[in-house]
């Protein structure tokens, strides 16, 4: 028999189902509780609360657990490529050869974008952070797809967008970033696989033959798997609530990257290289900004350290350290903040303060390091976050809409004043 969850208010007792996931994680469905009771749940940033059924990732903060469609991230992170994770993850099974060839060949199809998306650029100041034009451009691809508007559009052209979307984000990263230099911008060249052909576009210039290292492919395939999916954080729980309202993919999309943005979430990744850079400046004494941090009167929060799900270590900060070393040993490259990064770590873990409190290195702790060591300035690392995301939303998009999700619509408990009368503005 199925378990029940009791609630007793006052006199009334309410019977409750208990829903179990595969993982045996268990919840309790308050579905039905306002028609039956009157009453609404509150809780406040969502800490206990499941919006949807998902299939795509599951994740263990207490353990440390993460998967993409059952398989752990470790193997995908070693053994897979970004474009495979991404398919692994809209279409919910390993491609076989062909899938995955004919995946390419028609990401490869859509990796132009309109001329006119150009003019865009002359518009955003020079200086202007690049998420915020990713989150402008994506949403504007909207303009130039009206088909994606249509309501009730057949999983063909729901596919095709998708398609349009996965190949025309890397063109326009790397854009962002030529534009940003005052440079030409690149081409797609379908030769090259996706992410092969990104590096091309960003890296390469007009003066001279692009020579593409392994290591540097290696790495990017790398970084962008671990940060393909999430399950309900707030930039996928954003692209899933915009998308429930019937809005098209490319808004829905364009909404998760201003959700990406923000420092608490992937805007840490920059956050982190800009406080390492700050601590090395001040002459690298890690011991006044572990007190700085935990000093409740300093507004300082150890970025990169602390999730609101994992509760011991985040597993993709674990592979991205290792990597870490690996690259900027295979690149030769030796940056003094990575010392002060684990220097910082090696304090942290073993303090109190940050014991007591299970805050450990999340993804965002490294990945910053390695995106500097491959060539990319800092207001580029969430951009970066967002390629790599990109499938993840796509999927959970997808998720919903096959769900029939109805609209996202939360409650409230009203704490403003009640009953007033006007004023006349002359009697205030
Ligand atoms: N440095 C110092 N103290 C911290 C930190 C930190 N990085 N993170 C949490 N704390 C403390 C809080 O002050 C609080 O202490 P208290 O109980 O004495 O008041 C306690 O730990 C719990 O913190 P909350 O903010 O309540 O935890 P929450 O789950 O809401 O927040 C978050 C998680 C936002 C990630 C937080 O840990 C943080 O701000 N970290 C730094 C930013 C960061 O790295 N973000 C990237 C997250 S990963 C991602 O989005 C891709």
């Amino acid at each position: 028999m199925s378990e029940i969850a009791q609630l007793k208010i006052g006199d009334k007792t309410y019977d409750l189902p208990v829903i179990e996931g595969t993982e045996h994680e268990k919840a309790i469905d308050i579905s039905k509780l306002r028609d039956q009771s009157g009453y609404i749940t509150l809780d406040i940033g969502y800490k206990n609360t499941g919006a949807t059924k998902s299939a795509i990732t599951f994740l263990d903060g207490e353990q440390g657990i993460l998967k993409y469609r059952g398989y752990p991230i470790e193997q995908l992170a070693e053994k897979s490529s970004f474009i495979e994770v991404a398919y692994l993850l809209i279409y919910g099974e390993l491609p076989t050869e062909q899938q995955l060839k004919d995946f390419q060949y028609q990401i490869s199809r859509h990796t132009l974008v309109h001329e006119d998306m150009k003019k865009f650029f002359d518009g955003f100041p020079s200086k202007s952070h690049p998420m915020g034009q990713l989150s402008s451009l994506i949403g504007a691809l909207a303009a130039f797809n009206p088909e994606s508007l249509e309501p009730g559009l057949s999983p063909e052209i729901i596919n095709l967008e998708i398609i349009k979307l996965i190949a025309k984000m890397s063109t326009i990263v790397s854009w962002i970033y030529k534009k940003s230099l005052g440079q030409k911008v690149n081409y797609p060249q379908n030769k090259y696989d996706y992410v092969t052909n990104f590096l091309y576009m960003t890296f390469s210039q007009v003066t001279e033959e692009y020579e593409i290292d392994p290591v540097v492919v290696s790495a990017m395939n790398k970084l962008l798997i671990l940060h393909a999916d999430h399950e309900q954080n707030c930039s996928a729980s954003t692209v899933r609530i915009v998308g429930s309202s019937d809005a098209n993919i490319y808004a829905s999309i364009s909404a998760g990257i201003s959700a990406l943005w923000g420092p608490l979430h992937g805007g840490a990744n920059q956050a982190v290289i800009e406080m390492l850079e700050k601590i090395k400046a001040d002459g690298g004494d890690t011991d006044k900004w572990i007190a700085k941090a935990k000093d409740k009167n300093d507004s300082f929060r150890l970025m990169g350290f602390g999730h609101r799900v994992y509760k011991n270590f985040d597993p993709r900060a674990k592979i991205i350290k290792k990597a870490c070393d690996d690259i900027l040993e295979k690149l030769g490259v030796n940056d003094e903040v990575l010392s002060i990064a684990k220097r910082l770590e090696e304090v942290a873990l073993q303090d109190e303060y940050f014991v007591q409190r299970k805050l450990y290195p999340n993804v965002d702790f490294y990945s910053g390091i390695i995106y500097r060591a491959l060539g990319f300035p800092t207001d580029m690392f969430t951009v970066l976050f967002a390629l790599g995301r990109l499938p993840g939303w796509i999927a959970q998009w997808k998720e919903m809409k096959e769900n029939k999700e109805p609209i996202g619509r939360p409650r409230q408990v009203y704490v403003g004043a009640t009953n007033r009368d006007y004023t006349d503005i002359n009697n205030r």
